[in-house]
């Protein structure tokens, strides 16, 4: 019988005020609930076989611990950082600890908005940032993972 291959492990992290998404400013964000965004990406995450810890929190730190918890075990990072995008320097310096690839995604086009939302501290240390989808940004930002974890397994990459 073909050995099927080994589940990958990824971490979704949400920051603050997304527990609100669906019911949070519905015209910029959208009405899709966090709770079917992540059952969404399970969904897609066992198509591609990855095995997804999800993880929401309104507070910097705890995104950070929970970072550190997983340090030896994932092999990539998808991350909406919410306002955190913006200032969140100690969730940015954590990422860059990570040693795995990190993806940000927006719900929202950052760059059509506010001139503050155009600065991300995050994008520094992300391979790239996938934003103004919606929901369907995180389906995006999965695959795009996906695509880049396959890939350096492949053909290992030296450097961020
Ligand atoms: C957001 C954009 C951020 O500027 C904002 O603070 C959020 C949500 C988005 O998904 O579009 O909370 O990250």
């Amino acid at each position: 019988m073909a050995e099927r291959p080994a589940l990958l492990r990824g971490l979704v992290l949400h920051g603050p005020n997304l527990n609100l998404t669906g019911r949070r400013e519905p015209a910029i964000y959208g009405t899709t609930t966090l709770a079917e965004i992540d059952a969404a990406l399970q969904r897609r995450a066992a198509a591609l076989g990855w095995e997804l810890a999800i993880c929401q929190s309104n507070h910097e730190g705890a995104l950070v611990d929970f970072l550190h918890a997983h340090f030896e075990r994932c092999d990539g990072i998808l991350i909406n950082p919410g306002a955190l995008t913006h200032y969140g320097l100690a969730l940015r310096d954590a990422l860059a600890a990570m040693q795995v690839p990190v993806v940000e995604v927006h719900l929202s086009n950052i760059h059509a908005r506010e001139a503050w939302r155009r600065r991300s501290v995050v994008a520094e240390v992300a391979r790239g940032q996938i934003c103004g989808f919606g929901w369907y940004s995180y389906v995006l930002a999965l695959e795009a993972l996906d695509h880049l974890v396959r890939g350096e397994r492949e053909a290992p990459r030296t450097g961020r």
